[in-house]
């Protein structure tokens, strides 16, 4: 590669970086519905998160209304939530939002997924999630982003079990601590799998 080509592709690849992040800061996370990771060129935490998901109820029936608040000892710049059943990557039920910090996202359904409008730092952000018509334990599960290169996944909320009677009840509020455990396993595992192909690429 000459010289100039070299520049035309690092000005390419800064291009890119930028156009990212900018696509990041307003929350249009869509490309991120699956994995609930963003793509800021780092790992996530591994510390428990300093974030917590409260709840207003441990009990849902069809259509009830919860609400769900994210809230830390630490402000944050960037949320992704959904709400799931076990280790399924489909998001369950819609979130309806009020106030201009969050707005709803289309992933497998419409409004099933809330992000961050902008990245100005937040100290807690409320919605409510609509509970589906099913019968399965659901977590809200969220990635919160401190800052552009911290940032936490797997920040898991009480878990919300379906009652058919629950909306004539006033239920008891609940809220759970942020725990990365899952993805630090899996890291662990890459690193693992990375080193085992090393020494063997070494040993021929
Ligand atoms: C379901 O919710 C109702 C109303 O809150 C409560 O009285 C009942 O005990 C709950 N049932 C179960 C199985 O938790
Ligand atoms: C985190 O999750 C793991 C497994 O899901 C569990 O064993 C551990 O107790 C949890 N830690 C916290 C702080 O909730």
């Amino acid at each position: 590669m000459d010289i100039s080509s070299t520049y035309g592709f690092v000005l390419l690849i800064t291009c890119c970086l930028f156009g990212l992040i900018n696509a990041y800061g307003n929350g249009r996370v869509e490309s991120a519905c699956s994995t609930m990771l963003p793509q800021h060129g780092a790992n996530a935490q591994t510390s428990t998160a300093p974030y917590t998901l409260v709840l207003s109820k441990t009990t849902y029936s069809a259509n009830e209304q919860i609400t769900v608040t994210l809230k830390g000892s630490s402000q944050f710049e960037g949320v992704f939530m959904q709400a799931r059943s076990g280790s399924s990557a489909t998001p369950l039920g819609t979130f309806t939002v009020t106030g201009s910090d969050l707005q709803t996202l289309t992933c497998t359904s419409a409004a099933s997924a809330v992000s961050h409008t902008s990245s100005n730092l937040k100290s807690s952000v409320t919605t409510t999630w609509v509970a589906p018509n099913i019968n399965s334990d659901v977590q809200i599960r969220a990635t919160v982003v401190q800052s552009e290169k911290v940032f936490w996944t797997n920040v898991l909320s009480c878990t919300l079990t379906y009652n058919a009677t629950s909306a004539s009840g006033t239920g008891t509020s609940c809220s759970s601590p942020g725990n990365n455990s899952v993805q630090f396993s899996a890291s662990i595992l890459v690193v693992t799998l990375l080193a085992t192909m090393l020494t063997w690429l070494l040993r021929q």
